[in-house]
């Protein structure tokens, strides 16, 4: 390993991305002249007022729902927290059960114990050895008084996809049998920019999504919400976003997230192409790596661009220190919780031994990333496994 190693490879695209500049030239100008409140009635505050009201209706139409269905947020945990939290206690007198996963982001996990806290029964549905839920067990789970379900779309750390729109035919049937409603959310913060957002086509009443998951900026993201539902605001205050989001809008974040999310949504097919290239190349170099490992990424039904890989006998953070060292940026399980030695509630939920859980490394991919990228991570891994074993015979 070197220290000053001139090569800097990101491969923690899931954790974030880096912003596009054409994203920051269109958000530069909302950060200086046309810094009006949107809420204001003069003509520089409508300036911002028509860049918000634009940006609604290019989220609107990449999500098949009407601009008025959009809710901007702070971003995907923002918005996890308001489809549940919000929506559970305006429907309480509907019922106090709702269903999730076991592997849904923290975000989502906590909001669901806070409501538990409070009385709400909750649901987390078990998934298979690849991290798949069992449909037969979702629709065992649905009782008389279950009015909401969140499932991701995919999963952060494996890249696991659900079959949101047979999920959403089963929830509706039951509802139908049940006479009544029963609304579906899906945390779409990882899907955005690989799969189709078309929520009529996925199912789904509520959908979450995040800015810097999509080379746009951090700190915006926003809820769709179909209309009708109900919901209890989380932040009051001006009645910003139809009373449903108070604080005066974050201008340049809105416009910046809209661009972005078009851009990814634009060019996902192209996107998908070359990281399933550098996913694929990783699997196959992998298979002649010395030291023992499992991919925990389904091979089917899994986003192009994360691969998932515990290498038995090591744990994930000096792994990588050690890539660190050589210039490569990845991450072991969950970047948002990668403080903790705990393995990870999500590999843990499929099965995976939780001293072989500790060891995951999740690899990442970009549109920037190359294959020199992946032979380089290869070698790179080589060293470090080979100072890390040589560290342990010490
Ligand atoms: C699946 C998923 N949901 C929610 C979030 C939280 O999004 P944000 O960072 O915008 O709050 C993340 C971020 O890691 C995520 O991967």
């Amino acid at each position: 390993m070197t220290l000053d190693s001139p090569k800097e490879i990101y491969l923690d695209n899931a954790a974030t991305t880096s912003m596009r500049q054409e994203v920051l030239d269109e958000m530069v100008p909302y950060f200086s002249e046309n810094y009006g409140n949107p809420s204001s009635l003069y003509s520089i505050a409508q300036i911002a007022r028509d860049a918000v009201d634009e940006s609604r209706e290019n989220v609107a139409k990449i999500l098949n729902c009407k601009p008025s269905e959009i809710i901007f947020t702070s971003g995907g945990t923002e918005s996890d927290n308001m489809a549940i939290i919000g929506v559970a206690k305006a429907l309480k007198e509907m019922g106090g059960h709702i269903i999730t996963t076991k592997i849904e982001h923290h975000a989502v996990i906590h909001a669901m114990e806070e409501l538990e806290s409070i009385g709400f029964r909750i649901s987390y549905l078990n998934v298979d050895e690849a991290g798949f839920i069992n449909l037969d067990e979702l629709e065992s789970e649905i009782k008389n008084d279950t009015s909401l379900v969140s499932i991701m779309l995919a999963n952060n750390e494996t890249g696991a996809i659900q079959d949101l729109p047979k999920i959403s035919q089963i929830i509706k049937n039951k509802a139908k049998d049940l006479q009544r409603e029963i609304y579906i959310h899906s945390d779409a913060v990882q899907a955005a920019g690989k799969l189709d957002l078309d929520t009529k086509k996925l199912g789904i009443d509520l959908m979450s999504l995040s800015g810097h998951k999509v080379r746009g900026p951090k700190g915006v993201g926003c809820l769709y919400l179909k209309r009708g539902i109900p919901i209890s605001p989380m932040i009051v205050g001006g009645g910003q976003e139809r009373q449903r989001r108070s604080g005066t809008e974050n201008v340049p974040g809105i416009v910046g997230f809209s661009k972005a999310l078009a851009l990814a949504n634009e060019e996902k097919n192209k996107f998908n192409t070359h990281c399933r290239k550098l996913t694929d190349l990783l699997k196959l170099r992998l298979q002649n790596l010395e030291y023992e490992h499992i991919i925990v990424t389904p091979n089917e039904d899994s986003l192009s661009n994360i691969l998932n890989v515990c290498f038995k006998g090591f744990e994930g953070e000096p792994i990588l220190i050690g890539l660190d060292m050589e210039g490569i940026f990845a991450s072991s399980g969950s970047a948002c919780s990668s403080a903790s030695l705990e393995p990870s509630h999500v590999l843990v939920s499929m099965g995976i031994d939780p001293k072989l859980a500790v060891g995951s490394i999740r690899f990442s991919f970009s549109y920037e990333n190359t294959p020199e990228d992946v032979e380089f991570l290869i070698e790179s891994l080589e060293n470090v496994l080979s100072e890390l074993s040589m560290l342990a015979q010490a």
